[in-house]
Order: C-alpha cells, then sequence, then structure tokens
C-alpha cells in the first residue's frame, strides 16, 4: 500500500529537481527555510538550510567586571592625563553622572563628543598589578560573523588576553594575547594573523601589533575574523562557497568562530615608556569607549529568525527542530538522528529536516516522503545494493535504508564522512590537510600515516627522535624542539588535538 505512494512521490520529486525554481535567496546568505514551489501536484514546500542575519550582538549581553568594585569614582578620585602627568584636571564621581564611568558606557551609541566611556581606578596601588576581567555573556551559542573591535580612550593595555568559553562560563580558552613584548609577557613570538595560513588559522598567537601604547594614534584593537575568513574565501571575501564548505565539514573550524561568552582580561594598563612614574600613579588606568561584536545566534542552520525575550536570545527553530540552538529534533519527528544543515550545495544549502518518527509514518507519510531521497525510495523493493563494505548489512532495513556504519554515509553507504577515508571502508583519517596536519615537513600519505623527516617521529612528526630515545643533549633540543608555552598547551586542550600547532 505503500509502494505505490513512495513511487508517486519519487516521480514527484523527479519533477522538482528538474524544474529548478529561481530561489529568493541572496548568494549564500541562507536567509529562508523554506519556500512554497509548484509542481504537478500543487503548491509544495521545498526545505533548506537557513541562518539569521548576522547583527550587532553587543545589544544582547551582560557584562561583568572584576574586581567587582573596579570602577573609578567611588570615591570620587582625581586622574591625569596619560601623557601628560601635569594634566591633572579629570575627575571621576561615581555619584555624578556628569562624572560618572558605568560599564554600561562601553556598550552605548558612539559618535558623541567627548566620547564616554568606561573607567578603571588608577594604578595607585603599584606596584600590586592592576589587573581587570571583563567578562560578557550572552547565555546563548553565537557565531561571529566580523572582527571584534575594543576602542581604549588612553592607551592600549600593555598586556591583555582576550579569552572565550563555549560552555556558558565554565571553561575558558585562550583567543588572542596582546602585549608590547609577547615574548616577556606570555613567553611566545610575536606573530601577526597575516603570518597565518589556512592549515595554522586556528593557532592562538601574541600579537604586538595593537600595543604600542598611547605614543600612537590609533586608540583600537582588533579580534581579526576577517582576515581569518579571508584565508578561505579570498582577501574580499569574494568566495564564500570556499569557506562555507569548509565551515560545513570542518567542526572545529565552526567551533572557533562560536562562543558563549568572551572574556578581556587586562593585565598591565599603557604605560608607554620603559618605567612606571612612580610618582604619577594617577596617570595609569583602563579606559574603554566602545567594544564591538558581531555575530548570529547560532541555529545549526535549522532558523532565520532569533528572538529575543525576557532577556534572553532564542532560534525560531524550523525543519521540526527544537532547543535553544535547534540541536534536536521536536518530539514525534525522531525518524532520524538530528542533524545540522548543511551549508552545501550552495547556494540553498541542505535543510536535513527532522522527519516523523517510524511510529507516526502512517500519519504523515508525505511528510517523511518529501525528505527520502529517489535512491533510497527507489530501494524500497528492489535490490538494496547497499555498499558491502560500508554497510552494516548488504539489505536494507524494514523501511527501505541502508545502514551505514561509523565514519560512512550515503544512500549506499559508500562514502565517508568528513575526518575518514576509504580504505576498504571508511576508516578514520590518521592525518590529512585540514585538522590533523603532519607537523614538522611530514608529508600525509593517503590519510593513514604521516611520512616524516629523520629527526621526528610520532604519529604526525611531533616529536623529536632523541626526545623518544631519551638521548638529547641538554642543549641540543632547545633550539630545534617547540617550545610548549601554557597558551599552546591551552591551545591544545581546547583544539583536541596532539599536537599544540596543529589544528
Ligand atoms: C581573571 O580571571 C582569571 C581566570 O579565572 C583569574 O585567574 C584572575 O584572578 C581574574 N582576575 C581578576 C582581576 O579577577
Ligand atoms: C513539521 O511538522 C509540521 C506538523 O507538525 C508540518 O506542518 C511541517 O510541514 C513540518 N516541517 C517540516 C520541515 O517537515
Ligand atoms: C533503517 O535505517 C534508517 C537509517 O539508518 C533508520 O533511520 C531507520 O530507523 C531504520 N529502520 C528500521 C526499521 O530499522
Amino acid at each position: 500500500m505503500y509502494l505505490s505512494r513512495f513511487l508517486s512521490i519519487h516521480a514527484l520529486w523527479v519533477t522538482v529537481s528538474s524544474v529548478m525554481q529561481p530561489y529568493p535567496l541572496v548568494w549564500g546568505h541562507y536567509d529562508v527555510c523554506k519556500t512554497q514551489i509548484y509542481t504537478e501536484e500543487g503548491k509544495v514546500w521545498d526545505y533548506m538550510a537557513c541562518q539569521p542575519e548576522s547583527t550587532d550582538m553587543t545589544k544582547y549581553l551582560k557584562v561583568k567586571l572584576d574586581p567587582p568594585d573596579i570602577t573609578c569614582g567611588d570615591p570620587p578620585e582625581t586622574f591625569c592625563a596619560m601623557g601628560n602627568p601635569y594634566m591633572c584636571n579629570n575627575e571621576c564621581d561615581a555619584s555624578t553622572p556628569e562624572l560618572a564611568h558605568p560599564p554600561e558606557l562601553m556598550f552605548d551609541f558612539e559618535g558623541r563628543h567627548p566620547s564616554t566611556f568606561w573607567q578603571s581606578a588608577t594604578w595607585k596601588e603599584y606596584p600590586k598589578p592592576l589587573q581587570v576581567n571583563i567578562t560578557l555573556s550572552w547565555s546563548k551559542t553565537i557565531e561571529l560573523t566580523d572582527n571584534i573591535v575594543i576602542t581604549f580612550e588612553s592607551g592600549r593595555p600593555d598586556q591583555m588576553i582576550l579569552e572565550k568559553s563555549l560552555d556558558y562560563g565554565r571553561t575558558w580558552q585562550p583567543y588572542q594575547y596582546y602585549a608590547t613584548d609577547c615574548l616577556d609577557a606570555f613567553h611566545m613570538d610575536p606573530k601577526s594573523v597575516k603570518d597565518l595560513s589556512q592549515h595554522t588559522v586556528l593557532e592562538i598567537i601574541c600579537t604586538e601589533e595593537y600595543s604600542t601604547g598611547y605614543m600612537t594614534n590609533s586608540k583600537i584593537i582588533h579580534f581579526e575574523i576577517k582576515d581569518r575568513f579571508a584565508f578561505f574565501a579570498g582577501p574580499w571575501l569574494r568566495n564564500m562557497a570556499s569557506l562555507y564548505g569548509q565551515l560545513d565539514t570542518t567542526k572545529k573550524l565552526r567551533d572557533f568562530f562560536t562562543v558563549t561568552d568572551l572574556r578581556i582580561r587586562l593585565l598591565r594598563p599603557a604605560v608607554g615608556e620603559i618605567f612606571v612614574d612612580e610618582l604619577h600613579l594617577a596617570r595609569y588606568f583602563y579606559a574603554i569607549s566602545d567594544i564591538k561584536v558581531h555575530g548570529r545566534c547560532k541555529c545549526n542552520l535549522h532558523a532565520t529568525v532569533c528572538v529575543y525575550d525576557n532577556s534572553k536570545l532564542t532560534c525560531e527553530c524550523e525543519h521540526n527542530t527544537t532547543g535553544p540552538d535547534c540541536g534536536k529534533c521536536k518530539k514525534n519527528y525522531q525518524g532520524r538522528p538530528w542533524s545540522p544543515g548543511s551549508y552545501l550545495p550552495i547556494p540553498k544549502g541542505t535543510a536535513n529536516t527532522c522527519i516523523p518518527s517510524i511510529s507516526s509514518i502512517g500519519i504523515a507519510p508525505k511528510l517523511a516522503l518529501s525528505t527520502v531521497s529517489s535512491v533510497q525510495v527507489a530501494n524500497h523493493k528492489r535490490e538494496c545494493y547497499c555498499n558491502p563494505l560500508g554497510s552494516v548489512h548488504d539489505r536494507c532495513n524494514g523501511s527501505g535504508f541502508c545502514e551505514c556504519k561509523t565514519g560512512t554515509t550515503g544512500p549506499k553507504c559508500d562514502e565517508c564522512l568528513p575526518g575518514n577515508s576509504w580504505h576498504y571502508g571508511c576508516q578514520p583519517n590518521v592525518c590529512d590537510n585540514e585538522l590533523l596536519h603532519c607537523q614538522n615537513g611530514g608529508t600525509c600519505h593517503n590519510n593513514v600515516r604521516c611520512l616524516c623527516p629523520a629527526a621526528y617521529t610520532g604519529i604526525l612528526c611531533e616529536k623529536l627522535r632523541c626526545e623518544e630515545a631519551g638521548s638529547c643533549g641538554s642543549d641540543s633540543g632547545q633550539g630545534a624542539a617547540p617550545r610548549c608555552s601554557p597558551a599552546l598547551l591551552l591551545l591544545t586542550a581546547l583544539l583536541g588535538t596532539a599536537s599544540p600547532l596543529v589544528f
């Protein structure tokens, strides 16, 4: 009885795909989740990948300062111009609105003159470090789409770390280090994002570009999202298809641009000279007039709209998904495991809608069918031709699908999921050009092993051979061995790879 239904829908499927409709989509913007199309059978819905618009995310965050009483003005305090220790006619007074500098002023409208800013107390307790943590929380996963830009009103800090959390502030990872002297401050070699490449784009770097103190006119520091996108999409981000393709297949790349919280750790204020002028400590403090964070709610390509209600961001899930990030299938729509939408094929992507649970197929057969591919439909009665190496059985299961082994996909179970390659079935990659890059000049052979230069060993050529044998001279290793700073170790934890410099 189902069979005739299957076949008639199969015919419909063919009709739909051969009469391609002009989709109301801006190239690669994924701004609609579904559209009505006309077929011989009348109007039907066609589902596609979708995501909310990228927007100014500072409207939706909560800010927290540590220590909580670090904002200036309680008690009132006089501070001096950073560049001139004798110009001390500025006052901060928390109880007078015109003289107060509360944290909200980091997120208010800019363009006023003089600009409004948050300001810390001065460094009167020198040499005790003047340190402040500024935590921005969204209580929602968001995907960054543009540079994070912080404007300092009186000198960019000598040392600071930008950190991120992906689990609502439970754990933190460094995002970027900033210092006038990276080696001195963080034991890291200074780098700029321009020194990175597609293969090292997830490396956590220390940059000296933005910490030249008050002598330069620029007040701004960046966390360069766009430069990182450009490694995939080209310098003017023209080839977004390439970027989307990478984001689709490389979870670690996607996660890199995803946060629930950001933390700015201010470790040492701008001093602008080699020595701190102990007679004029009222010159040293932090002042931030603006923080820009552009991004979108992460909805796993299952929603176009993200609503802000009761100070909470939530995706309005389509495709019969649910949860704050559309991260699972609705009840009664668990006919196959949930999966995120896919950016591919460009420009409309794949919706990967949730389909009715097996028990409810009888009630709504049409829903299930509109998402089943023609190959699977055609397989129902005929031989399945499931790939014997890729599938659990060589026959279809009760509902007409080949059941694939781990790492395998496709209607016939003859394709590998990202991170796997075909060697008598899909096997997890030992090395590849994405996450599991061979190091120290090693090359990846058929995704199964790294061919290492003579001096190196380890799965990814990450170890010096002499270390393995315990025969490195006390000095000899020092120049060649990669220095493992705490930052890199944290990066290792963040990326979960065996070696710090690979992503
Ligand atoms: C900032 O956060 C770090 C990490 O949790 C912590 O070690 C440090 O003490 C905090 N600093 C301040 C000033 O609260
Ligand atoms: C989700 O389910 C509803 C019925 O509950 C249906 O109207 C709708 O078309 C379904 N959407 C998709 C994408 O399958
Ligand atoms: C058949 O396999 C598909 C795909 O793995 C699965 O979703 C479905 O539940 C299976 N059906 C039965 C009856 O085992």
